[in-house]
């Protein structure tokens, strides 16, 4: 028997035989030369199956094997630069495992619809595993990040019997006996009672959010990850924010070039994600759409496309501070210096990506809390444990939430969000 290998470790086994098993990506014919290439999920080879090298049977085999049927290949390993992965298999022995019926997504462009239809397969093609590659190596390297500068996981239900980020988005069930409940839109008020017991904490999982708007920014279901700081005030905040951020994209591109490449990914505006990050306040966000000739009222939350015109001005992140608290969450501090405005932060992409960050200050003030509780006309009962946060040792914390597929959608340079998770979850879908 030859040693299994992955493609991925074929140089390793220059001028060694070798067997290798995945499936068949692409093929083409010249005479008495087939030309077969693999792909087993860590890279692409050509296996060359010469037909005075082989029975007539394998030959045979890799006459009729069709696009994506599963194959096993022993062959000897060679050094060609020319080839895909830079090496490729003189073959031996070829058998089939399972032959493809005609495969529905041809090399030829298909529509989107039809690729999301079957993204069950569609995740398979080049792009799409490069992309899902990245998205991994962002995942790694946001738990690294955390698990290296002290934060304990936390994890959050995902039923919760109240809303965190306002009653519009929610996705409602039938619990039982015990009335309404509803799917998470952040973990954050739970992080936050992680962060009285451990004092800094990450919070890591699924979010939901019933939103009405389809846009490519936009999922129902996506992943956010939240860290959570006890005394821990907004400068501290964006410090933070900022030097995760440049972790997790030079981590990126120094891990995953290749796949980046196989995105036509242009890196030298990635390479500027250095510290530190242009702030700038609301007003100053708003001076600047002002100037670009937008009729902008000051109080309103910026739209998609004037966080397109802000974060144009710069070449980095740029996080803006102190937004008016009529557009913010219940549990953000106010300004001491002027009340009207939230201690919320937003970190906007480069390139148009938006927002990928929501963070802020959190209202410390049992009283306070309890009058934004009432103004915001939610249910006291269902947050008197969150109260109780302040009634036994409140310190002053902050936390931010960083949207999972905005920064991989950016990373990559997506068009869509829809292509920066395995099964995108939006208004007009929920299949396959
Ligand atoms: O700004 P948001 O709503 O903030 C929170 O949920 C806070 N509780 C976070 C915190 O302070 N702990 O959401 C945070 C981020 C956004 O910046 C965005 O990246 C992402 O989550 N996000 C979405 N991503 C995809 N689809 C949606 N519908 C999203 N809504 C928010
Ligand atoms: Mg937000």
């Amino acid at each position: 028997m030859k040693p299994t290998v992955y493609i991925k470790d074929l140089k390793n086994y220059v001028s060694k035989e070798v067997t290798l098993k995945g499936w068949l990506y692409n093929k083409r014919s010249s005479g008495k030369i087939k030309f077969l290439i693999l792909r087993d999920g860590t890279g692409y080879t050509q296996c060359v199956v010469f037909k005075g090298n082989v029975t007539d049977e394998v030959f045979d085999n890799a006459d009729k094997i069709t696009q994506e049927s599963s194959f096993e290949v022993t062959g000897t390993v060679k050094e060609e630069p020319r080839a895909i992965g830079g090496y490729e298999l003189d073959v031996k022995n070829l058998s089939i495992i399972s032959i493809a019926k005609e495969y529905p997504i041809t090399p030829k462009e298909h529509g989107i619809e039809f690729l999301i239809d079957h993204r069950h397969l569609w995740i398979r093609s080049k792009r799409q595993v490069a992309i899902l590659k990245i998205r991994h190596r962002i995942v790694k390297a946001i738990r690294d990040f955390f698990d290296e500068h002290g934060f304990v996981l936390f994890d959050p239900p995902i039923i919760t019997p109240n809303a965190c980020e306002g009653t519009s988005t929610l996705f409602e069930m039938e619990y039982f006996d015990l009335g309404k409940a509803y799917l998470t839109q952040s973990g954050q008020l739970y992080g936050e009672s992680g962060a009285m017991a451990f004092g800094k904490i990450y919070t890591f999982g699924p979010t939901f959010r019933a939103e009405k708007s389809k846009t490519r920014r936009h999922l129902t279901e996506f992943w956010m990850v939240e860290p959570e700081m006890a005394f821990y005030d907004l400068d501290d905040n964006m410090d933070l924010a900022e030097e995760f951020l440049e972790y997790v994209v030079q981590t990126v591109l120094e891990d995953r070039r290749e796949e980046l490449k196989e995105l036509e990914r242009d890196t030298s505006k990635l390479e500027n994600v250095k510290r530190p990050f242009p702030r700038i306040s609301y007003d100053d966000a708003v001076e600047i759409l002002k100037k670009k000739g937008i009729d902008f009222q000051w109080g309103n939350d910026f739209g998609g496309t004037d966080e397109t015109l802000i974060s144009e001005e710069f070449d980095k992140p740029v996080m803006v501070h102190r937004y008016p608290a009529e557009v913010k969450a219940f549990y953000m501090k106010r300004d001491p210096n002027n009340p009207k405005l939230a201690l919320a932060v937003d970190v906007l992409a480069p390139e148009g990506y938006g927002e990928i960050i929501g963070g802020s200050q959190r209202e410390d003030d049992l009283e306070t809390l309890i009058t934004r509780i009432k103004e915001n006309n939610l249910p006291q009962e269902y947050f008197e444990w969150y109260l109780d946060l302040r009634r036994y040792g409140s310190v002053p914390h902050s936390g931010f939430g960083l949207g999972l597929e905005r920064t991989v959608s950016w990373i990559c340079g997506l068009e869509h969000l829809r292509e920066a998770i395995p099964f995108p979850r939006m208004i007009y879908r929920n299949t396959p």
